[in-house]
Parts: C-alpha cells; structure tokens; sequence
C-alpha cells in the first residue's frame, strides 16, 4: 500500500479495509468503520538505535539472558489465568463490558502486587485519583502501597513511567489515553493503536509490565480492544452476566501459559471475591431435579467445572419456532436440534426452544454437545434425567458420540462433588478407575434409547 494512502478499521472486528463504507464485510456490523491515520513515530520512538535489530543466537541468549521469575499476586484466581503469575516486562490486555468490574479487579490485583514487593502506578484515565482512592478504601486497600495517577495524555504517562521505573503499570482505560502526534479524538482507532503500541514497546524496552484496560463496546464509538489484541502478550476478557453477581476473567491468548484458563470470582459489597470451587458455585443454585437439567461436565483451561444445562421445549405459537441461547453457541444448537430430527427421527418442529447455561457461565467446548441434546430430550419427554448423574460428549453429523478429552478429571470432579453417575461416549481413555457408575452409548440413537426409551 503506498504510504500515504490513508486505510480504513472496523473497530468490532480490526479488519482493515482500503475504503470506508457503512458496514464490514468481515463481521457484519455497521458504522464500525473508521479512517485509521497510521502510526507516526511517537515521543520515545527516538530512542531506538540500529543496534536494536541485531541478531543472536538462541542458545546465547538462554545463557545470558535467564528471565527473571513470575510473580505472584497472591490471587490464586488471577494468577491462574496469567499462567502462573506476572511475567516482568509483559503486556496484558484486560477486556470487558463496561462496568463489569476491570477497574475493581485491577485496583485489587494492584495492591496485591504491591503487598508482594513490586513498584507499581496506577493510572486512571477515567476517574480523578481522589476517586480512585475513595474507592480503594471502600475495597479496604486504602494503605496499598501503589502510586496513582489520573492522566490521558501518554507523553506524560511515559515521562512518569521512565522517572519512577515501576515493575507495573497499569492504564485504565487504553481509550481514554492519547497522543498529541495524532490528530485524531481519544478512543479512535489510531490512538488506541498508537497508545498501545507505544506503551508496549516501551514495557518491552524497559523492563515494565504493563496491564491495558479496554472497554469493550458493540456500538462502535470507541474503538474495540480487538485492535490491540495482537500486539500483547496476554488477553484476558472480563465476562459475566448482568444481574448475576459471577464474573469469569477468561484467558484467550496468553504467551506465557495456557489459553482458555479461567478465573472465577464473585462482585461483592467488599469488592471482587475469588472463587475457588466453582463447580460448587454454579452447581449451587439447582433445585431438585427437573425436567430439562442437565448437569456438564466440563473443563475450562486445566480446570474441570460442573455446570448446569437447563432446556425448556414447548409449543409455539409462531409459524417460525424461537430458538433462543444463553452460554452456549446457537448454530451449535441448531446442529444438535438437526442431528436428533435427522439421525434419531426425534422432530422439534413447532416447538420453541429455549437453553441456558445456569449462573452466567459461557461454555465453548464441543463436550458439551451430548448434555445439550439430553436436556433438550429431557425437556421434551418432560422426563427428569437422575440427579446424581453428569454427562459429557461430543455429538458428529452423522449421529455417532465422539469421546473427548480429559475425561478422567471430568469424573474425578462429578466424584467430588457427589455425584455417582455418568453418561459419556464409548471409546477414548478408559476413564481411569471411577467410583461413578459408568453409561457409554456409541451414537445419539442408542443414548436416547438408553436413557428415554425413546
Ligand atoms: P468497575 O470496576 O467500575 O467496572 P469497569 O471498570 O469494568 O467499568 O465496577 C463497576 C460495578 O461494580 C458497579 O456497577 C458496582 C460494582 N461494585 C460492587 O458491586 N462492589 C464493589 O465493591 C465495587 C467497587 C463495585
Ligand atoms: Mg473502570
């Protein structure tokens, strides 16, 4: 592309397209589009020598450059999801909705740090820093050794940050911060591009981790964090339901540990507390067995989670049937709902149907496909499958159930919890030696046979 022809960034998904228009082809959303002025060499851009791009081996820089340790927060939950602490000189994206609690959360995980020897700045780009600290009072963090700031503009912040040499910083909000090199608004695609790219460098030239605190927002107004998700280290997305009081920081890229890995928390009047069995947690709220509940036995990064499926099938007063989906995928659904009308014979059509993952959790794992289509039966049947039962499977096209991974922790942790039976595919791992009574069922036909006697 020559340089100065300008291109345009859709700020829901970051695709980059060479002229404007209303819509992106890549995601489908509309007015998300914005003219992105570029990158222009920011205040400490200078400061790169020709030396910078040398060369050298591996085997060398093992040698030389051993990395110093992780620190820990002391937040079991938080340092889960980082992979095992903070890796000096990283730079984290926290994303989330607003007012789903990041700024909580960072506060916390601040003064936590601090408690463990680093040297860190918060700066608040949103709220004034009498704010901030009104708040960690309320968070009962108020003599936390942390530095704050409230300030937006970067020229500034970098000063700060290259005087006081912090081990952390974190920003919060990366759209409210802006460099005076750019001419457009705080919160466009290029500020936040240039304000990210130029605090990244600056962590990994200076040895300073930074934590980034994005907003996530459908509308468009403000560029999304997607625009930076590939110039850190580490994503993590801060997700919940509103009106339930869980809050699930979930890992979706990490350079220094596993992607996928979950924390689990609970926003209470005293701040974000962590939540160590969270099988427990969202298993908490079942009644006595019903109809439609069906109990997954899932895992979520390295961690093994029971959650609740609940399905409601009932007769619809539309000629186009409702099929709607919280926590779960809904083409999944529409293929499940396919596969039990085609290969088993068992039809949903004129019937609404409605899933939902209990307590605000977000399932992704294919795993759950044969839960699905057991609380979907159990809903139509209007027949309760036993309480003390989990189930796990993947589903294929053609009918058959697929074994899935890690099925052994999935029993041991529907063990703990008390549960005595399972419901699983044939095939795969043996599953270890389980204490649960054992169904495998080799396709979707013999396991509703099985279990409905349908
Ligand atoms: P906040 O951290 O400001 O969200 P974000 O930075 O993601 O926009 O959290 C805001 C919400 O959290 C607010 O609706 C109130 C709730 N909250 C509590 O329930 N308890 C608390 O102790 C705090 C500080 C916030
Ligand atoms: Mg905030």
């Amino acid at each position: 592309m020559a340089k100065n022809q300008p291109s345009f960034t859709c700020t829901a998904c970051g695709a980059v397209h060479s002229k404007w228009s209303g819509r992106c082809d890549a995601c489908g959303a509309w007015n998300t589009i914005e003219e992105d002025v570029g990158l222009s060499a920011g205040p400490a851009a200078n400061s790169l020598g020709a030396s910078r791009g040398k060369g050298m081996t591996l085997s060398d820089l093992s040698a030389r450059e051993a990395p110093p340790p992780r620190t820990g927060s002391g937040m079991d939950e938080l340092d889960r999801v980082l992979g095992g602490g903070l890796v000096p000189a990283s730079a984290i994206l926290v994303g989330g909705d607003p007012g789903i609690g990041k700024s909580t959360l960072l506060l916390q995980a601040a003064a936590s740090f601090a408690g463990r020897g680093l040297k860190i700045i918060y700066v608040s780009g949103e709220e004034a820093s009498a704010q901030v600290r009104m708040r960690a009072t309320r968070l009962g963090l108020g003599g936390a050794d942390v530095k704050l700031a409230s300030e937006t503009n970067l020229r500034d912040i970098l000063t700060t940050m290259e005087a006081e040499k912090p081990d952390l910083v974190i920003i919060d909000s990366i759209q409210t911060m802006w460099l005076d090199t750019i001419g457009s608004a705080p919160g466009s695609v290029s500020q936040v591009r240039a304000a990210a790219h130029e605090l990244t460098s600056f962590a990994k030239r200076r040895g300073v981790s930074v934590i980034l605190v994005g907003h996530v927002t459908k509308d468009g107004q403000i560029a999304g964090p997607r625009v930076v998700e590939h110039m850190v280290d580490t994503v993590l997305y801060f997700e919940g339901e509103r009106g339930h009081q869980f809050r699930i920081l979930r890992a979706v890229k990490n350079r220094f540990g596993p992607a996928d890995e979950i924390g689990v928390f609970e926003m209470t009047g005293g701040g974000l507390a962590q939540v160590a069995n969270p099988s427990a947690l969202f298993l908490g709220e079942r009644g006595t067995p019903s109809p439609g509940s069906v109990v997954f036995a899932g895992i979520e990064g390295t961690r093994p989670v029971l959650c609740e499926l609940q399905a409601l099938v009932a007769p619809s007063p539309h000629s186009q049937p409702r099929r709607a989906v919280v926590g779960w995928d809904g083409a999944r659904l529409s293929m499940i709902l396919a596969v039990l009308e085609s290969r088993v014979g068992i039809p949903f059509a004129g019937l609404d149907v409605y899933l939902n993952v209990a307590g605000g959790m977000k399932i992704t794992e294919p795993a759950a496909d044969l839960a699905v289509a057991a609380a979907l039966m159990s809903a139509r049947e209007d027949a309760a499958l036993p309480a003390d039962t989990v189930v796990f499977g993947e589903i294929s096209l053609s009918g058959a159930l697929r074994p899935v991974g890690q099925t052994e922790n999935r029993l041991k942790e529907a063990e703990k919890l008390g549960f005595t039976a399972a419901i699983l595919p044939e095939g795969g791992k043996s599953g270890g030696k389980s204490g649960l009574r054992l169904t495998r069922a080799a396709d979707l036909t013999g396991f509703v046979g099985d279990i409905f006697g349908a």
